[in-house]
């Protein structure tokens, strides 16, 4: 009977999708490419879970789609990869919806003064830039990330020509940090651009500062918020 139906289904034009990819643990069987024709965002989904990150696989979600459905055309920069967690939604945004280059900033040190947060080897972060390609290499995404292994500071004069429609914020989380990463990227974003500030929380009382103040300062003003996250639209 299962099978007649699957023949009509198939017939008609229908797909039937494993039930694994909808399942909530990451499978290594799981076909991680094979995004249908359409986004799969459960698949995105699973394939975080595989990639030690910070960030909620569904903020992940939420990144990709308001990265791959953003009509501004431009770059996407994200300030603070880690080992490629949020990397993987918003270099898939890219590839998908063939808007822009995508540039990953990090210079993979862990964030000064909260390095005990950050270890992922034995003693040391020496790690994180490997884990961090090996990650991205595993999804398929090498071609599309361009890993810029630097200080915002050194990334900032490097992509001197950019002109950026999606900057996501989840560097050095102070208030000094903010301040700097939006001084040296906001004057390469372009109009109708979108700022993605993660941690906009309590936890973070100098990234809260930092943001408010640069709403007040500008013509910025806030899209929405979800999971101490904060969306800003220029
Ligand atoms: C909160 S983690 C990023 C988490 C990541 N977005 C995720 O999805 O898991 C912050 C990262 O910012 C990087 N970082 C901090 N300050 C930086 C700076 N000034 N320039 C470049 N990278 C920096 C750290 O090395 C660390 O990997």
């Amino acid at each position: 009977m299962r099978r007649i139906v699957k023949l009509l289904l198939s017939r008609l034009g229908y797909k039937i999708i494993p039930e694994e990819r909808f399942s909530g643990s990451y499978s290594p069987s799981c076909p991680l490419l094979e995004l249908r024709g359409i986004t799969d965002l459960e698949a995105l989904y699973n394939i975080s879970l595989s990639i030690p990150g910070m960030i909620s696989p569904k903020s992940g979600q939420m990144l990709y789609t308001l990265c791959a459905f953003q009509k501004t055309h431009g770059d996407v920069v994200e300030i603070g990869s880690w080992q490629g967690r949020s990397t993987s939604f918003l270099a898939r945004a890219v590839d998908d919806s063939s808007n822009g280059k995508f540039f990953a900033i990090d210079h993979f040190r862990g964030n000064v003064g909260k390095e005990s947060e950050y270890v992922v080897g034995e003693t040391d972060l020496s790690d994180l830039k490997e884990n961090f390609q090996s990650n991205i290499a595993r999804i398929g995404l090498t071609e599309t990330v361009e890993v810029m292994d630097m200080d915002n500071v050194r990334a900032a004069r490097e992509l001197e020509e950019c002109s950026v429609r999606f900057l996501f914020i989840d560097g050095d989380h102070s208030y000094e940090g903010v301040k700097k990463d939006l001084q040296l990227f906001v004057p390469k974003l372009c109009p109708g651009a979108i700022i993605v500030f993660d941690d906009y929380s309590k936890n973070f009382p100098g990234l809260l500062v930092a943001v408010d103040e640069f709403l007040t300062e500008t013509k910025a003003s806030r899209l929405m918020t979800y999971e101490n996250t904060l969306v800003v639209l220029l």
